[in-house]
């Protein structure tokens, strides 16, 4: 196993941990929300976006407890996202992770409302004194995480998604719409970990445009993985985003440039972390598994 390999694992482990010890219980008269809520967030997705806020964080020795509770906050967010995403008004998935969406699962109003409840249960945790003894250091992340989740982040993104070809197919348009509906959660994840690491603003610069750069890349081999990927491994539908006549870099320029544009922008992340020398390694590492991942 590589270092990288090992850290994600290791992050994925705590953030399922502390997500089964902080969601409500399945209990009272909203058990079957709660239980919603619950097949969602433990259901086991990769856990990259707090495993970033982790590993930035550790670049400048920040507390563990402070990052960890960061990241399944963005964690639920996240996982909001991908209910609300497959819902018949919106992508109309019926398989997540391997396994049925929760709206199938469940039904339509739950799934929404779970995704309702998520969304706030992410600032509940970030405003708990538990996540930072410093209240204005809590308060930039609420802001930061606020930021990035909605109408101008990736809520943004995911309209432009839904506008489908009204957004303009040019390479601009699709580019903007990816930094949104992904992109700006990702940046969050790294700029949390410099946020809490207090690290330097040159050194936030780094982290952001390495950010920025991995975000976009992260969405383009998600396409990819649409257009070549097998069910197998993804554990969601593929070869639907060309019939449902979305726009992204792989409907618009074909698989090979997406391809050869993702080589360039995992190099370029890369260069940005050049400041941290072989402190930033796993976050290089990471770079590589988001350029080859298969799921
Ligand atoms: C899927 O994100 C949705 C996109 C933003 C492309 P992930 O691929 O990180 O999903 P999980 O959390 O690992 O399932
Ligand atoms: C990203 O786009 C979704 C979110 C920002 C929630 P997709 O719609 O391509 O994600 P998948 O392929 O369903 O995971
Ligand atoms: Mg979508
Ligand atoms: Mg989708
Ligand atoms: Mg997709």
């Amino acid at each position: 196993m590589s270092l990288f390999e090992t850290r994600l694992k290791e992050a994925a482990e705590r953030v399922n941990a502390a997500l089964d010890g902080l969601l409500p219980r399945e209990q009272g008269s909203e058990a079957r929300l709660m239980s919603a809520m619950r097949y969602s967030a433990l259901d086991g997705g990769k856990r990259l976006r707090p495993f970033f806020t982790l590993e930035a964080g550790r670049l400048f020795d920040a507390d563990e407890t402070y990052l960890l509770r960061t990241g399944v906050a963005l964690e639920c967010v996240h996982t909001y996202s991908l209910i609300h995403d497959d819902l018949p008004c919106m992508d109309d998935d019926d398989l997540r992770r391997g396994r049925p969406t929760l709206h199938k699962a469940f039904d339509e109003a739950t799934a929404v409302l779970a995704g309702d409840a998520l969304l706030t249960f992410a600032f509940e945790v970030l405003a708990d004194p538990a996540t930072h003894s410093d209240p204005q250091m809590r308060c930039k992340l609420i802001a930061g995480l606020a930021k990035a989740s909605g109408a101008v982040g990736m809520v943004a993104g995911q309209a432009a998604d839904m506008a489908g070809e009204d957004i303009g197919s040019d390479l601009i348009a699709v580019t903007r719409m990816n930094r949104l509906k992904t992109g700006a959660l990702i940046n969050f994840a790294v700029d949390a970990g410099a946020l809490i690491g207090c690290c330097s603003e040159a050194e936030r610069t780094a982290l952001n445009r390495y950010a920025h750069d991995i975000g976009l890349t992260f969405q383009m081999v998600d396409d990819l993985l649409d257009a070549e990927g097998v069910v197998r491994d993804t554990g969601k539908a593929v070869g639907k985003d060309k019939d449902r006549g979305k726009v992204n870099f792989v409907t618009v320029m074909g698989v090979e440039a997406t391809r050869e544009r993702v080589g360039m922008l995992a190099d370029q992340a890369k260069r940005h972390l050049a400041m941290f020398g072989p402190r930033a390694r796993v976050l290089v590492e990471a770079v590589d598994f988001v350029v080859e991942r298969r799921f």
